[in-house]
């Protein structure tokens, strides 16, 4: 089974050619308009989403297959404490590929040890995004016409913002790319993400945004996640900690390319919209382009068998993240990897 899990399942090559299928299919649409005929996309979001599963499900109908599922997980029998194994057990005896949004960090790779069918990270809780990160590449292709030789300023919540931490694990791979990270100190870059993909980088840690942004060629901005804090002060002071406006664009490149995953709520002055540098609604109108090339490749992929659970266990250890699946799951084994670290969320 082929799953997208971790942006790094994929490899540089199946970027480009997602990439490259995503432009053509961009050109040529009618030659993709039955590519999925009599396949099902199972999409089963038990957080809120606009683009993720708007335009998932737009590709499934756009390559002629059809959508089943839930957008809140109420409206499933998980609201009678049906487990997420369980869940996805039964969601793939009726489709061909499923799509899982879960609040819980490691649910995908819950998902993935008992699908029978690929499984793609929709997003799981503060953790990663791969296919936001796949619509990021797509702007960046298109906006910027290459990976290396960047310096990205990735700035607002970098503690729980998902889509940061699948962006910087996807272009660490790429030469000479400079990342500075501007956040509060509270919201700095998860301990884990430094470890595992910013050991080879070059990458600064700062606050001041103003300061940063004339050596940026990308700037990412991101919305402060109000959904992961458990405390509603601590949201509340620092939920405006960055907004983006006109004038503080006066010492940036001309060439600049400002994204943001979107939703946005206070990060970015509707007076930036009508800058030729905003590219964060085509960003958007991406999505639906290289999700279809990601479904065409992940239904057309067999005899790889990525199932997620390699790991151990050790004698009375948890993982201390609150957040992650392993303390919410019933029946699942606690695995640890060879640097002891929980397998589900890497902490
Ligand atoms: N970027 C993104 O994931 O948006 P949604 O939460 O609306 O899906």
């Amino acid at each position: 089974m082929r799953n997208l899990i971790n942006i790094l399942d994929l490899s540089i090559n199946e970027l480009d050619e997602l990439i490259s299928v995503a432009s053509d299919i961009m050109d040529n649409p009618q030659n993709y308009a039955d590519k999925c005929k009599g396949k099902i996309m199972g999409a089963l979001f038990f957080e809120p989403s606009t683009r993720t599963r708007l335009s998932f499900t737009s590709a499934m109908m756009s390559l002629g297959g059809q959508v089943l599922g839930f957008d809140q997980a109420g409206s499933s029998s998980v609201a009678k404490g049906e487990t997420v194994s369980d869940t996805v057990r039964m969601v793939s005896a009726y489709s061909d590929i499923i799509v899982m949004r879960h609040p819980k960090e490691g649910a995908p790779i819950v998902a993935s040890k008992v699908a029978s069918v690929p499984v793609i990270n929709a997003g799981d809780g503060g953790h990663y995004h791969p296919t936001q990160t796949l619509t990021d590449l797509l702007t960046i292709h298109k906006k910027k016409g290459r990976f290396d030789n960047l310096t990205i300023g990735v700035c607002g919540d970098l503690k729980y913002g998902r889509t940061v931490h699948s962006l910087i694990s996807a272009m660490s791979r790429y030469n000479n790319v400079k990342f500075v990270l501007i956040s509060p100190s509270e919201l700095s870059i998860p301990d884990y993400v430094k470890e595992d993909y910013l050991n080879n980088s070059k990458y600064v840690e700062v606050t001041d945004l103003e300061k940063a942004i004339p050596e940026l060629d990308v700037l990412y901005m991101t919305r402060v996640q109000a959904e992961r804090f458990d405390s509603v002060e601590t949201y509340e002071r620092l939920k405006d900690s960055y907004i983006l406006n006109h004038s503080k664009l006066a010492s940036a490149k001309s060439d600049l390319s400002i994204m943001h995953p979107l939703p946005r709520v206070n990060e970015i002055d509707v007076d930036v919209d009508e800058d030729s540098r905003a590219h964060y609604f085509d960003q958007a109108m991406y999505g639906r382009y290289i999700r279809m090339a990601l479904i065409l490749m992940l239904l057309k992929t067999h005899g790889v068998d990525d199932r997620r659970g390699t790991g151990v266990e050790i004698e009375g250890k948890v993982c201390k993240n609150p957040h992650c699946i392993s303390n919410s799951e019933r029946g699942i084994k606690k695995l640890f990897n060879s640097k002891s670290k929980c397998i589900y969320c890497d902490q």
